[in-house]
């Protein structure tokens, strides 16, 4: 059957190997290492990106991501193909099948990602959806690691909109045994069904998810903050909502409340003075640019996953890892 990565929690089982290969990959890699150099699972193959919205780490983490695996990128801009004119989602998908060796797909709607999905077969990578951004999660997840020894031991908060990315930055916490706390303005919740998944993976993991309204009390001690626009793509007419994230800003008043080895995230692109200052997005406690980075790595990782399941394992034991 094919897999498809819709949302992290697509991933539980694997999620920890898939990471622990994508570090140890990206070490390799920057070493020289000749079998990682030369390790192409994706020889021949072309794997298409269709994008509804702009991009600017996805788009360019894929492509360049996909031709060190040895494949063939191809970015579709929806002003450029049939998509949402005179084609359905599901008779695209249908069509790029034939062609193609994975799909990654950025869109408004999460149920058009599932639509490609259930019509598609080869794997679907969901690129950012209005529900999900499973590839951030991978990321984010990979650059705490990097940074953290016993990652069991965190506790991560978010401040700010209960968006997208904070629900697979929740899923994937709740998947590694990391207690998450989140604050964010009331109207503004998370989605109740994600939030649902995650307490049942969060229970299996003995990890803890506490929401809150005070920015204060959800950083209190936290190894890690991180925010995202208060306003994301596709929301530009609800100019007003940005008065409701009052208080919800991270500077250096709000990270005085955290552990002294405090770390600061963002998916990017960042609104510099709304939800973050420049003081604290320029701090050397800022992984901001690791994160953009390993956007790359992670995205390997999950694509030699999906597509050539054989050949990542192989990896993952020449790599030594367990
Ligand atoms: N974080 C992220 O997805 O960035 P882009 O919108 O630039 O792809
Ligand atoms: N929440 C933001 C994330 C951008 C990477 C958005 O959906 O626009």
């Amino acid at each position: 059957m094919v897999k498809h990565i819709l949302a992290i929690d697509d991933v539980e089982e694997d999620f920890s190997k898939i990471l622990k290969w994508a570090i140890e990959f990206k070490r390799l890699w920057k070493e020289g290492d000749e079998v990682a150099m030369n390790f192409l699972p994706l020889d021949t193959l072309a794997i298409g990106s269709i994008y509804e919205k702009p991009s600017t780490r996805t788009r360019v983490s894929f492509e360049v991501g996909i031709n060190r695996l040895g494949g063939y990128p191809l970015t579709l801009l929806k002003n450029d193909i049939q998509l949402g004119k005179s084609e359905t989602v599901g008779d695209t998908s249908q069509v790029l099948s034939r062609f193609l060796g994975a799909m990654t797909y950025r869109c408004y709607a999460h149920a058009d990602v599932e639509e490609l999905a259930k019509h598609a077969d080869v794997p679907v990578i969901n690129a950012l959806s209005d529900k999900h951004h499973p590839c951030q999660a991978a990321a984010d997840l990979m650059t705490i690691m990097e940074h953290f020894d016993d990652v069991s031991k965190l506790k991560v908060a978010w401040v700010g909109d209960g968006n997208n990315v904070l629900h697979d930055l929740m899923l994937a916490c709740a998947m590694l045994g990391i207690d998450i706390h989140y604050a964010i303005p009331e109207g503004y919740e998370p989605s109740e069904e994600v939030v649902k998944r995650t307490k049942s993976l969060a229970a299996k993991n003995r990890s803890k998810v506490v929401v809150t309204n005070d920015p204060v009390e959800a950083v209190s001690g936290a190894h890690v903050v991180y925010t995202d626009v208060f306003i994301s793509m596709g929301e530009e007419h609800m100019k007003d909502k940005i008065k409701s994230f009052d208080g919800f800003q991270v500077n250096e008043k709000l990270v005085s409340n955290m552990d002294e080895n405090w770390k600061f995230m963002h998916c990017l692109p960042a609104h510099r003075g709304d939800e973050v200052t420049d003081w604290v997005m320029d701090h050397d406690h800022s992984i901001v640019f690791d994160q953009a980075e390993n956007r790359m790595w992670a995205q390997m990782s999950l694509l030699a996953y999906l597509v050539s399941e054989g050949a990542w394992e192989a990896m993952f034991e020449f790599m030594g890892l367990d």
